[in-house]
């Protein structure tokens, strides 16, 4: 065996669990992981060549081909499209003489796209080697790749001061925080971690839980599931060990918040972890930072190191013998699917990312069959805020349905992009005033997953369970933006990221987007829009997860609320008979 490859698996006690990690470690040590180095490790982990194959094939951050030195992924979003995305894919094209999908003869540049980043508030942007470079211009481009043509490293040209890798400092220097509030529940005055956790643990889990539960805290990632029931729910569920994630996926395109929290506070989330392991009964916690946000994790290995030094985290918390808790940081390699929490088990667990089918629930059967409790990396932060502030004071904000606060990424047409806390309840005219948008007529929120609303007709409504349900994405079109066209760029964000493993989303979803592009060209009929909507319905239903549930709601929410924009580009060019019928290009096949 190779010894650089034995080495890999050294550090990972052969570990087949690990197999993320020691594909990464792999492919940063050999530039692409060749048939060879993935056999060796899969005789390594004692698993068979076709498991290990499966597993790297899976991630789109994972190349079997030589792919270049310097490997450019460039985000490729609906709202880079609307701020110049083309105009940057041009002139990387040029700087570097590759084309996109492919890699150069000597290997120096491989340049590819990919999904969203988690920096719509600042695009264009584009990963270079795991750096992140953001507002990107064709001069800007063109300075960049002539710094590392020039034989200069993705950090140093990103990173001009020479911040500490593992500093604040270093994370600042490649993209903005953008953090436009401050409290009352994230991002305030700096918590005194060790008294909490003492507190905590004196009271004990009963009253951890009794207060997250009277707090009526709902977790942030999506489906709003009560936090004090599923911290219940692990903690009486039986198991030799149990588990803590914390999901740091945040894959919807249009999110940015946990990036963030994790930058700016991510001892309240790393100490929401603790207190949570304390209430469920758990030793181990896992943080699953997706690979675009690899720029962050020197900077969190050294908070949680913080936290060991401090006595927060390790063996016997805050002093107290019989209560150990440490934490991990699993990096993915680019799915968005692995932000469905089983799917980011088994991607923890060194697999594909394929959601599993529920039942059982992780938190009977989660990380290693084991009971696991699974949460946002904002409803960490909001429980370490509940417990030193108390339940009355977090239920006073908010709605009956929806107590609290909650963070908003603001992205598209409007002056301030950014993050902001507000209070559930608040209208959407409301947060289209603060982040001064202008001339809005839509506004896509939660991600292409949720729904397309029309700020005439919806303004007034509510972001809150009872009325706006929102994952915190909140991206704006203005009147002069193709709302079409943005749409078919959703639905070719489903049709890259569906897993594959049930038939209607991964065909549906293909032919969701072909339908939409054809519309969209002006030569849809109204025929195509019928067949739209009745297949978005049938993905809708007869998929796994939620990544096909909501594949078609780009399409059937825009259809809801602008159906006069689907009339207006129908095509009549060449009469009422077959406009999909592209005369011009036929004529050119023939
Ligand atoms: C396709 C898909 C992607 C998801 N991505 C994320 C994500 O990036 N972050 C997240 O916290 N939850 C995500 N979720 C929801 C998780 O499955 C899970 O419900 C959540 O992490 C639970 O945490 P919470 O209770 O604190 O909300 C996703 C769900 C689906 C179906
Ligand atoms: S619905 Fe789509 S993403 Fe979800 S499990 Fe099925 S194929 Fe995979």
């Amino acid at each position: 065996m190779d010894t650089g490859v034995g080495d890999i698996l050294g550090r990972y006690d052969h570990d087949g669990t690990r197999l993320i990690d020691i594909l990464w470690d792999a492919q940063n040590l050999y530039g692409h992981l060749s048939d060879a180095v993935l056999a060796q490790i899969a005789t390594g982990v004692g698993r068979t060549t076709l498991d290990v194959v499966e597993t790297a094939s899976f991630y789109h951050f994972f190349h079997r081909k030589p792919s270049g030195r310097h490997r450019i992924y460039l985000a490729d979003t609906v709202i880079a499209a609307m701020n110049g995305y083309r105009e940057v894919r041009d002139a990387l094209e040029v700087a570097t003489g590759v084309r996109f999908g492919e890699t150069d003869a000597s290997a120096t540049f491989g340049l590819f796209e990919t999904s969203c980043i988690g920096l719509s508030d600042q695009e264009p942007a584009m990963l270079v080697d795991g750096v992140a470079f953001t507002r990107l211009t064709p001069e800007r481009v063109s300075a960049i790749v002539a710094g590392l043509a020039a034989g200069r490293s993705a950090v140093d040209v990103a990173n001009l001061a020479g911040q500490p890798a593992d500093g604040v400092g270093y994370v600042d220097a490649m993209v903005d925080s953008n953090v436009r509030t401050d409290g009352p529940v994230f991002f305030c005055r700096p918590t005194d971690y060790p008294s909490l956790l003492d507190r905590c643990l004196s009271d004990g889990p009963d009253a951890t839980i009794d207060a997250i539960t009277a707090s009526g805290l709902r977790g942030y990632g999506g489906a709003g599931f009560t936090t004090g029931r599923k911290w219940t729910l692990c903690r009486e569920a039986p198991g030799a060990q149990k588990y803590v994630i914390c999901n740091a996926d945040e894959g919807e395109p249009g999110t940015f918040k946990d990036r963030a929290l994790l930058t700016r506070a991510p001892k309240d989330v790393f100490v929401g972890m603790v207190i949570a392991a304390h209430a469920v009964g758990s030793a181990h916690g896992i943080v699953y930072l997706r690979a675009e946000y690899e720029y962050l994790k020197d900077y969190l290995e050294r908070q949680l190191q913080d936290l060991r030094d401090a006595g927060l985290l390790g063996r016997g918390v805050v002093g107290r013998p019989g209560f150990d808790f440490d934490i991990r940081i699993q990096l993915g390699a680019g799915a968005y699917i692995c932000g469905e929490e089983s799917a980011l088990i088994e991607s923890c667990e060194g697999n594909r990312g394929t959601p599993r089918l529920k039942p059982p629930f992780p938190v009977h059967a989660g990380y290693l069959g084991q009971p696991t409790c699974v949460n946002n990396v904002e409803t960490f932060a909001a429980a370490t805020r509940i417990l030193t502030e108390g339940a009355d004071w977090f239920r006073r904000m908010g709605t009956p349905d929806s107590p609290g606060a909650r963070l908003l990424s603001v992205a598209g047409d409007c002056l301030r992009p950014g993050v902001y806390e507000v209070e559930w309840g608040t209208t959407l005219d409301h947060v289209l005033d603060m982040v001064g948008a202008h001339d809005p007529l839509a506004v896509q929120i939660s991600g292409p997953s949720g729904e397309c609303l029309s700020v005439q007709a919806d303004g007034r409504r509510r972001i809150a369970y009872e009325d706006i349900p929102c994952n915190g994405a909140v991206t704006v079109f203005d009147e002069t933006r193709d709302l079409l066209e943005c749409v078919t760029g959703y639905t070719r964000f489903f049709a890259d990221e569906s897993c594959g493993i049930c038939v209607p989303c991964r065909a549906g979803t293909v032919a969701l987007h072909a339908k939409m592009a054809l519309i969209t060209a002006g030569r849809g009929s109204q025929r195509d829009v019928d067949d739209a909507a009745a297949w978005g319905a049938l993905v809708r239903t007869t998929s796994r997860c939620g990544l096909g549930a909501t594949a078609a709601n780009p399409i059937l929410t825009t259809l809801d609320k602008f159906p006069e924009l689907y009339r207006a580009r129908l095509g009549d060019r060449f009469g009422p008979l077959l406009p999909s019928f592209d005369p011009d290009a036929a004529l050119e096949t023939t």
